[in-house]
C-alpha cells in the first residue's frame, strides 16, 4: 500500500495511483443499435490527467492507434497538436463525428469518491 501512496495522492493529478470510471454514460460511444463503437473506449478524465502531466500547450502528440480518436479530441481542447494513426475506416468515422463537437474541458480533475472508497478497502483485505 506504501509503495502507492494511496491515502495522499489517490485521485488526484500528480498522484501515482489513479482511480477512474469505466468510460460510461453519455460519454461512450455507441452506434444506432445501442452496441458500444469500440470495446477499450477509455474515459476522457484518463486521457486528460495523462496529457496534463505530460505535455505543454503547443507539443504534438501522436496516437498510433487511435480508435475513436479520444487521444486527439482531448489534446485538442487542451491546446496540443496531435497525429492520430487508425486502421479500421468504422473508426476513423467515428473521429470525424466526435470533432463535430468540442469538447469543453473541465480543469478540475473528476474524481469519483465511492470508487475511491472501494479500491481502499480492497487493499485493506489480508
Ligand atoms: C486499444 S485501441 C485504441 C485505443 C486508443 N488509442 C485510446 O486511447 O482509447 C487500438 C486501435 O488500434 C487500431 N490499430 C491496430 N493496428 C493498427 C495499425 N497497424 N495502424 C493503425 N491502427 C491500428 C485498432 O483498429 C484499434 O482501434
Amino acid at each position: 500500500m506504501s509503495a502507492f501512496n494511496l491515502q495522499q495522492g489517490i485521485g488526484k493529478i500528480g498522484a501515482n495511483v489513479w482511480v477512474l470510471p469505466l468510460c460510461n454514460g453519455k460519454e461512450r460511444l455507441k452506434d444506432e443499435k445501442g452496441k458500444k463503437v469500440h470495446s477499450t473506449q477509455k474515459s476522457i478524465e484518463l486521457l486528460k490527467r495523462v496529457i496534463l502531466t505530460s505535455t505543454n500547450e503547443g507539443d504534438l502528440i501522436l496516437d498510433p492507434i487511435a480508435g475513436t480518436g479520444r487521444t486527439g479530441y482531448v489534446a485538442k481542447a487542451l491546446k496540443r497538436n496531435f497525429v492520430m494513426i487508425e486502421i479500421n475506416p468504422k473508426y476513423v468515422e467515428w473521429i470525424k463525428k466526435r470533432f463535430e463537437k468540442p469538447l469543453k474541458i473541465i480543469d478540475k480533475p473528476q474524481v469519483n469518491e465511492r470508487k475511491i472508497q472501494q479500491y481502499l478497502n480492497l487493499g485493506n483485505k489480508p
